[in-house]
């Protein structure tokens, strides 16, 4: 529902006046490499020296210097000299993902798929390098032509994983030489998927899966995507569908579906839970997703039906014969199979089956629980409810008590809480109405300096109307802070063709809210790496992070360079913050060959905006 506070103008940057509007200090590291290449390297370049790097700018080109405040670049020069510039990783880390290595877990004894899971306790420090684009890199097509064919050179897949890419929600053909091509709407590439869709909503009682929204389904957690097929066409009805996979080496899920512009990241859950609270997700889907879900004695089922909330369906597609013996068939029978017996005690209702599809719902009756025949799985005393960042699975019931229990049929539909539902989430009314205004302003201003002219000789000013970035040249975005998701709100309400992920710092509480609005976001402690694959994300924005990690005992330097890991060639970053933690940032982004500019908002705060774009590095 759209609210009308909405209508108002501006706020924080105040009616736009933009004679007002002061840009401040041009840095080019371009600059800075020649005034100080020599100082650098001399003292500094003993182990690494600085690489020739080739710059490729499609679009934009550092003019002349003479417009670059040159007390200005003196001050940052003195500084900047005493630190090197890093070059860049070796061409076997191209692929680079951090946490994990699967020869180390073994070696240090992990086993039974445990090797496969996150383990950055056991990974090497890393090293200070630039992950490099393979040679083949281009950037990515436009969305959302980018959603059905991507460059093969941009991905990573084996002769024989491509060969053998023939299931449902995982086909894939070559087009031209170059060029990977998936589904296409105009039906050339017939894969199924809409069909399969539909057979879903049907069973699920539906008219058709134009009506998965008006049930309630908004979020869907698509375990093993495949390359994201059914994620693309459930994202082509407005629903939110987060694909997780666990890291593959090779032709991974996950990085085809980000190069799709699909929301994904890496995740499994063999030992711990997954990053997410109880009771986030309206629908989870598993086609062919390799679970073996009776193993365990059932912990996977648990883990699943703690992030599904009440209400929720659990759709599991498994062509190989079929995952409970054959007694789920049609045939009459009398003993159910541990899967019948294991949904039975966690309240789940076999709703429909058909051909190789089965779907449970998830009970909306919390006293459903007292009411088990066995009861043998009991209910988890809370405290579990707080956070899922590495704990162990649990062979408990999560969520039964949680005052966030609310039938998905229930909710509000769309990306504004009801004011009901914001007391649940204890906000306050006002502070979220603020915060919605904040970044609808915000996200105008952001937009207008996202343009290649920002780091020329004539800046646009923030608010300029422009038909930057490059028409739909940004689509995954990354809210690094995302606290109630306001900014992807805002983008959602200025048509913005993007999906943000919005991460939530560990120890901050806002994640439930901001999957409740139907939004994607996961918990994430930012001293370690994130879960994806490099160049996924074209835009990174971090709203006070640099303030909030000061405290914390992890390097910048690794938090940048991750950035830089995970961010496209010609990607952009937007920082926002205090003064002192920007220009903390400034230098660092110079030390990783960023283009960087700090806007001041001049209000007569100390908060800035440090804009910055990755270039096109090879070597
Ligand atoms: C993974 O771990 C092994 C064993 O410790 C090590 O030899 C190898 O270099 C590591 N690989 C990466 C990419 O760090
Ligand atoms: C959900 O809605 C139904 C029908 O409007 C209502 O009877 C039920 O009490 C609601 N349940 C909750 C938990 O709000
Ligand atoms: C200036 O603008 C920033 C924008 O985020 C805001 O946080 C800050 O409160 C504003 N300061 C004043 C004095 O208006």
């Amino acid at each position: 529902m759209r609210s009308p506070w909405f209508n108002k103008p501006l706020a924080i940057f105040g009616p736009r006046p933009p004679i007002s509007w002061l840009l401040l200090c041009v840095v080019c590291v371009l600059g800075l490499i020649a005034i100080l290449g020599s100082t650098s390297l001399s003292a500094f370049d003993s182990v690494t020296p600085t690489p020739v790097l080739d710059i490729y700018s499609n679009y934009r080109r550092l003019k002349e210097q003479a417009a670059v405040d040159y007390l200005e670049l003196r001050t940052l020069s003195s500084a900047a000299g005493r630190q090197r510039e890093l070059g860049l990783c070796g061409r076997e880390q191209e692929n680079y993902v951090p946490c994990y290595n699967v020869s180390a877990n073994l070696l240090t004894g992990l086993k039974d798929g445990e090797e496969f899971d996150r383990h950055c306790e056991i990974s090497r420090p890393r090293e200070q390098c630039l992950v490099r684009p393979p040679k083949d890199y281009k950037i990515p097509l436009r969305w959302p032509a980018g959603k059905d064919v991507i460059w093969s050179g941009n991905v990573k897949i084996t002769k024989d994983q491509f060969l053998s890419s023939g299931s449902m929600t995982k086909r894939l053909m070559l087009l031209e030489e170059n060029q990977f091509a998936f589904h296409s709407e105009d039906g050339l590439i017939f894969d199924g998927v809409k069909d399969y869709s539909h057979q879903v909503a049907e069973m699920i009682g539906l008219g058709g899966d134009s009506e998965f929204v008006q049930a309630g389904v908004q979020t869907v957690l698509d375990i093993g995507c495949g390359f994201g097929s059914f994620g693309a066409h459930l994202v082509s009805l407005k629903l939110m569908s987060v694909c997780i996979a666990a890291y593959e080496a090779t032709g991974s899920q996950v990085q085809m579906a980000l190069e799709r512009g699909l929301p994904a990241m890496i995740g499994n859950f063999i030992s711990r839970q997954l990053p997410y609270p109880s009771l986030s997700f309206d629908m989870i889907h598993c086609a062919q997703c390799g679970i073996v879900w009776d193993k365990k004695d059932g912990m996977f089922l648990i883990e699943v039906d703690r992030v599904l909330k009440p209400g929720g369906y659990f759709v599991l597609t498994s062509p190989a014969s079929n995952p409970h013996g054959s007694s789920l068939s049609t045939k009459k029978r009398s003993t159910l199979t541990p899967i019948e017996e294991f949904t039975e005690e966690i309240c789940w209702n076999l709703i429909a089956q058909q051909d190789e599809t089965f779907i449970w719902q998830k009970t909306v009756d919390v006293h459903c629980y007292k009411t088990r025949k066995r009861g043998a799985i009991p209910i988890c005393n809370d405290g579990h409810d707080s956070s899922s960042y590495y704990q162990p699975l649990v062979s408990c019931i999560s969520g039964t008590t949680s005052n966030r229990w609310i039938p998905i049929q229930n909710r509000s539909s769309g990306p504004h809480l009801s004011s009901a539902e914001l007391e649940i989430h204890g906000v306050q009314l006002e502070d979220y109405f603020e915060d919605s205004q904040v970044w609808r302003s915000a996200l105008r201003n952001y937009w207008s300096l996202l343009s290649p002219l920002i780091f020329s000789d004539h800046p646009k000013r923030p608010g300029d109307e422009d038909p930057t970035p490059p028409f739909n040249m940004v689509r995954n975005v990354m809210d690094m802070n995302a606290r109630y998701g306001g900014l992807n709100a805002a983008m959602l309400e200025e048509n913005k063709l993007v999906w943000v992920m919005n991460v939530v710092p560990v120890r901050s509480n806002t994640l439930p809210l901001i999957l409740g609005r139907g939004f994607a976001g996961v918990l994430h402690d930012w001293c370690e790496p994130f879960p994806t694959y490099p160049r996924t994300y074209d835009l990174l924005h971090a709203n006070g992070l640099l303030t909030h990690l000061s405290s914390e005992r992890c390097s910048m330097m690794d938090l940048f360079l991750e950035m830089d890991r995970i961010l496209r060639p010609e990607g952009w970053v937007i920082f926002s913050d205090k003064l002192g933690a920007i220009e903390m940032a400034q230098a660092l982004a110079m030390q990783i060959h960023w283009e960087a500019r700090v806007i001041d908002l001049d209000n007569g705060s100390d908060q800035r905006l440090l804009v910055c774009q990755k270039p096109f590095l090879k070597k």
